[in-house]
C-alpha cells in the first residue's frame, strides 16, 4: 500500500524553489554548523529560508540558532518556528531535551510525518541538516525528497574523508546532484581536492577552524560575526 504521506509531502513542498541537504560522513565535522549557517545566509541575502533538522536522535540546529522549543502553530499542519529570520522545524520543537529512543519504522515515520505536516509555503530555499552517516533517516530522506541537491561537508582528517568517500559513492550511485564538497575545519594542506577529483565533483571552498564558534553557539548575531560564517557567505552556492 503507497503512504498517504507521501502524495502531502509533494504538495507540502510545491513552494519550495530549491533544497539544499548538508550532508557528510562521520558525526561532529560540522554538518549542522554548516547548515545552520548556510540558513543564515541565505535570509540575510533575502532569500525566503527554511531549515530542517533531520537529525531526529540529536537535533542541534534550535540550540546552534537558539530557537525556544515548544510547540509551534498549528492549523491544517505546523508552521515552521520563525528565529533569526529562518523558519526552523525540527523534532527538538516537539521533544526538547527529551530523548527520542527511535529505530527502523518509528524512525521513517517521523521523518514522513514531519515532512507531511511542515507548511513551508513559499521558500527560496530549504537547507535540510542530515544526520551523519547513511542510516535509515538518510536513506529515507533521499527516497521522500528526490529534488535534493546535497553539500557535502568534509574535515582534513583522513578518516573522515573514508566515511564522505562512502556518502559520495551512495550519491552517485542514485544519480543525486552534488553541488559540491565543502572542507570544514581547514587547517592546511588536506586530501579534500583528491577526494573530489575522484568523482569528479567541485571542492567549494573551506570554513577554517574557528573558536569563536563556540562562544557564538545560540546566539545568530554572534554566529554572523564568526569568520567561519564570512568563509562560508563566500563561497555559499546561494
Ligand atoms: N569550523 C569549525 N571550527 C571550529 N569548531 C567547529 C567548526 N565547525 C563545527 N565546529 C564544532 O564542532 C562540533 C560539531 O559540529 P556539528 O554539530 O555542526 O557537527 P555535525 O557534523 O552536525 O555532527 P553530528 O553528525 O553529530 O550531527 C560543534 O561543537 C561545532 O561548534
Ligand atoms: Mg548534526
Amino acid at each position: 500500500m503507497i503512504d498517504p504521506r507521501l502524495a502531502v509531502i509533494d504538495t507540502r513542498l510545491a513552494g519550495v524553489r530549491r533544497i539544499v541537504a548538508v550532508t557528510g560522513g562521520k558525526g561532529g565535522i560540522g554538518k549542522s554548523t554548516i547548515a545552520c549557517l548556510l540558513a543564515l545566509a541565505a535570509a540575510d541575502r533575502g532569500l525566503r529560508t527554511g531549515l530542517f533538522d533531520l537529525d531526529l536522535t540529536s537535533p542541534t540546529d534550535h540550540v546552534i540558532l537558539g530557537a525556544p522549543t515548544g510547540f509551534p502553530d498549528e492549523e491544517f499542519g505546523i508552521d515552521p518556528a520563525m528565529h533569526a529570520g529562518v523558519g526552523l522545524m525540527s523534532l527538538a520543537l516537539f521533544a526538547g531535551s527529551t530523548p527520542a529512543p527511535l529505530r527502523g519504522d518509528a524512525l521513517t515515520n517521523a521523518v514522513l510525518e514531519l515532512l507531511a505536516i511542515t507548511r513551508w509555503g513559499e521558500l527560496d530555499l530549504l537547507v535540510l541538516d542530515m544526520p551523519p552517516g547513511l542510516g535509515d533517516t538518510a536513506l529515507d530522506a533521499m527516497r521522500f525528497v528526490p529534488r535534493c541537491e546535497y553539500l557535502v561537508v568534509t574535515t582534513p582528517s583522513t578518516v573522515v574523508r573514508e566515511t564522505v568517500r562512502r556518502t559520495l559513492r551512495l550519491l552517485k550511485e542514485r544519480g543525486a546532484p552534488v553541488l559540491g564538497l565543502l572542507e570544514n575545519m581547514q587547517v592546511g594542506e588536506s586530501g579534500t581536492a583528491a577526494l573530489a577529483a575522484e568523482f569528479g565533483a567541485t571542492v567549494l571552498g573551506s570554513v577554517p577552524r574557528d573558536d569563536a564558534l563556540e562562544a557564538a553557539t545560540g546566539d545568530p548575531d554572534a554566529l554572523r560575526k564568526t569568520a567561519a560564517a564570512a568563509a562560508l557567505r563566500a563561497i555559499a552556492p546561494l
